[in-house]
């Protein structure tokens, strides 16, 4: 065993009992799978928390520069993708921003707003790691880390699994196990593996939350802007309807990156053109009306507008860079107002699951309950967290997600 907790012994020792055996057994010491057995461990359920990992909740200590953007205030069900975009109401509904702020309030964990309700750790979010470390010993969970997973069976009632340090047994079962994205710090496909064992439905993982880039030849006249950035509006088409974001777009030597981006990217289906409004607030009737006595160029023009290096990469494209704006025709400036208000471009692909914070997809909620996060077909199976088909945007949602879930879960053991 490791880690900072003091260990108990599982409740009926090995010797009475063919294996040590739980109430529940929660697979994976991230967000997710720390608070759903520091819960059920203070309801009085004996609880084990196993993790291959060496290091416990990776993905906690390194979200948001190291200061984990832990929630945010503006949570609605509506910040959350999901082939089934009921399933997220009720978790999230029972466990709100307000009660992780409680946690953190109660573990002294000093917090702030950064912007668009992101609430963040002043200090570090190593903080926020031993805050649920410290509930997990106050709920007495047996946590063993790192231990891997090899075999899980069903023993009607309940699920034996075989571990790194043997056989343990428990009436339920929780997959807490994450996505794939960031596979060097201990991302794997077990809690897709485990759904398709029992005959849970899988939406195809793919990368999300994630930079996207363009074929080189295409992508050339912008490949010198690498670290030009711009706030934007930008558009994609999602079931039938527009999705658009107000973000930050960053220039980057591969294509583009930034919230903006990583924001469109998680609803980006491959072929897809995305628009860039890269003057959101430049109205139409100003920049024609501009034009009256102006003796500046276009590109001139556009650089008060823009960042420079953008200005002259757009204008290159016209081939009217250097013509003053009083000699353009009101269309002709439309136009181009036009074309620069829904930019488009057509990545070729992501920068895929080492790049990508989350992954969109997973097990299909369709086959969960929404209170329990209990499998409907398999009594004790629950699936908590990102291996769930729920993905929020950037600015906290996830780890919202991964605590609602857990809670919901954690009240069902
Ligand atoms: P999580 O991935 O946290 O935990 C899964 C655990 O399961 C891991 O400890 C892993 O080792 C373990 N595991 C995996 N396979 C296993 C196996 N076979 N056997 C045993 N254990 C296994 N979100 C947000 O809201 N705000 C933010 O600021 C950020 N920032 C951010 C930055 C970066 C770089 C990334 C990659 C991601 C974010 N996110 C984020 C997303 C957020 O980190 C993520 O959604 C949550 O951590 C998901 O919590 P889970 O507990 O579901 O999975």
């Amino acid at each position: 065993m490791t880690g900072s907790l003091a260990f108990p012994s599982p409740s009926r020792p090995a010797s009475s009992s063919p294996s040590p055996r739980f109430d529940a057994i929660v697979i994976g010491a991230g967000a997710a799978g720390l608070l759903c057995a520091a819960i059920a461990g203070q309801r009085g359920r004996r609880v084990l928390l196993l993790d291959h990992w060496p290091k416990v909740a990776e993905k906690i200590r390194i979200s948001g520069g190291g200061r984990c953007n832990f929630t945010n205030l503006h949570t609605q069900p509506e910040n959350f993708l999901s082939d089934n975009p009921h399933f997220c109401k009720s978790a999230l509904s029972r466990f709100k921003p307000q009660d992780i702020i409680a946690l953190l309030r109660k573990h002294r964990i000093a917090f702030h707003e950064k912007h668009k309700g992101q609430l963040f750790c002043d200090d570090s979010a190593e903080q926020l790691i031993t805050a649920l470390l410290d509930e997990c010993a106050a709920g007495q969970v047996t946590h063993w880390q790192p231990c891997a997973v090899e075999a899980v069976e069903a023993t009607h009632p309940g699920f034996r699994v075989r571990t790194a340090k043997g056989w343990v047994s428990a009436q339920a079962l929780v997959v807490a196990t994450g996505g794939l994205s960031i596979p060097q710090i201990g991302a794997s496909p077990f809690g897709y593996r485990l759904a398709e064992q029992f005959g849970l439905p899988i939406v195809p993982p793919r990368p999300a939350l994630v930079p996207l880039a363009f074929d080189p030849a295409q992508w050339a006249p912008f490949a010198d802007l690498s670290g030009v950035s711009l706030e934007v509006d930008i558009e994609t088409d999602h079931a039938h309807r527009v999705v658009r974001f107000r973000e930050d777009l960053l220039f980057t030597h591969r294509g583009l990156s930034g919230p903006a981006i990583l924001q469109a990217s998680s609803y980006w289906q491959p072929g897809q053109a995305l628009r860039i409004d890269l003057m959101p607030g430049l109205s139409e009737m100003a920049w024609i009306q501009s034009k009256h006595g102006n003796r500046r160029t276009l590109v001139g023009e556009l650089g008060q507008h823009l960042p420079q290096r953008l200005a002259h990469a757009l204008c290159a494209q016209t081939g009217e860079a250097d013509r003053r704006m009083a000699d353009f025709s009101d269309k002709a400036l439309r136009a181009l107002l036009q074309h620069w208000h829904a930019w488009p471009v057509r990545p070729s692909g992501t920068l895929g699951w080492r790049k990508a914070e989350v992954t969109a997809g997973g097990v299909d909620t369709r086959a969960l309950s929404s209170t329990s996060m209990m499998a409907l077909n398999v009594p004790g199976l629950h699936f908590i967290g990102e291996v769930v088909d729920v993905t929020g945007w950037l600015g906290g949602y996830n780890f919202q997600w991964a605590w609602s879930s857990a809670a919901a879960c954690a009240q069902a053991l």
